[in-house]
């Protein structure tokens, strides 16, 4: 039967490639590459390196396909998932055509997936979906990778979770509409619009970090008070010099 893996591939550092991950891309027979427009990016070079590094001396071949865009307009929540729901099932018809038609009916085809598979990333809902359309029979091994999130705290010597306290992982989009209910501690992630610069408490902390991992990585701590307008310029100074940021944070409250 053919066999998919999804490996996570950790959030830019190629030294946090798991030993597991090292071995399932050594037996990857085909590469799988969305390219997202951003060929030249770090994440793409990252990407390209590992694979190289690891993929091994047996027969190995890449098959990218260009990723389909998604509609980015502005929108409520009805249309921003419906615009998301479009956007995956295009995706899950590519991916069903990377299994039927790029792969041998006994070969590993391998996604390389940016962090930690689980952690906001479509890549096993999509999976999903093809295997829903009954089109083609696959295999699958899930390969966890570290997140952004562990490396984030790892490099400020802080933990996730306080003792008997939940923690709620979100989206900048959420927290625009607010601190969500019973939860002190929340690992924003995917925020371009610095959602953190709108909470005026004072008795908030953040630990606040952009590409972590990477030689650039940026590192900032504080009572959020007084370190948010830093934060906010020094992401926006990154921003424009490279063309593109990935930052997250975990903010702490009491
Ligand atoms: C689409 S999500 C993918 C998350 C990924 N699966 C993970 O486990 O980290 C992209 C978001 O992850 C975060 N992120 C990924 N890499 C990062 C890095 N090196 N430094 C800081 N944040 C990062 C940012 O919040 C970014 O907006």
């Amino acid at each position: 039967m053919r066999r998919i893996c999804v490996i996570g591939i950790g959030a830019g550092d190629p030294e946090q490639l798991t030993l597991r991950a090292v071995r399932a891309l050594g037996s990857t027979d085909v590469f799988f590459v969305l390219d997202k427009g951003q060929e030249g990016s770090d994440p793409a070079r990252l990407r390209r390196e590992i694979i190289e590094a690891h993929a091994g001396s047996r027969p190995w071949r890449l098959v990218r396909a260009r990723d389909p865009e998604r509609d980015r307009r502005p929108g409520d929540r009805d249309s921003y998932t419906r615009a998301v729901g479009e956007w995956r099932a295009r995706r899950a018809d590519l991916y069903e055509r990377f299994i039927t038609a790029e792969l041998g009916e006994n070969e590993t085809g391998a996604f390389l997936v940016w962090g930690d598979p689980s952690l906001y990333d479509s890549t096993l809902s999509v999976l999903e979906e093809v295997r829903r359309r009954d089109a083609v029979a696959f295999e699958l091994e899930v390969v966890p990778g570290v997140s952004s999130v562990s490396a984030l705290l790892a490099r400020h010597g802080t933990g996730l979770t306080r003792v008997g306290r939940p923690v709620q992982i979100t989206t900048g989009r959420q927290l625009a509409a607010g601190w969500p209910e019973g939860v002190d501690d929340l690992v924003v992630m995917l925020d371009a619009h610095q959602e953190f610069t709108r909470i005026t408490r004072d008795d908030v902390w953040i630990w606040w970090g952009a590409y972590v991992g990477t030689p650039d990585e940026i590192l900032v701590s504080g009572r959020l008070v007084e370190v948010a307008d830093r934060i906010a310029a020094v992401r926006a100074e990154a921003r424009a010099r490279r063309g593109w940021i990935m930052d997250t944070y975990l903010l702490r409250r009491g």
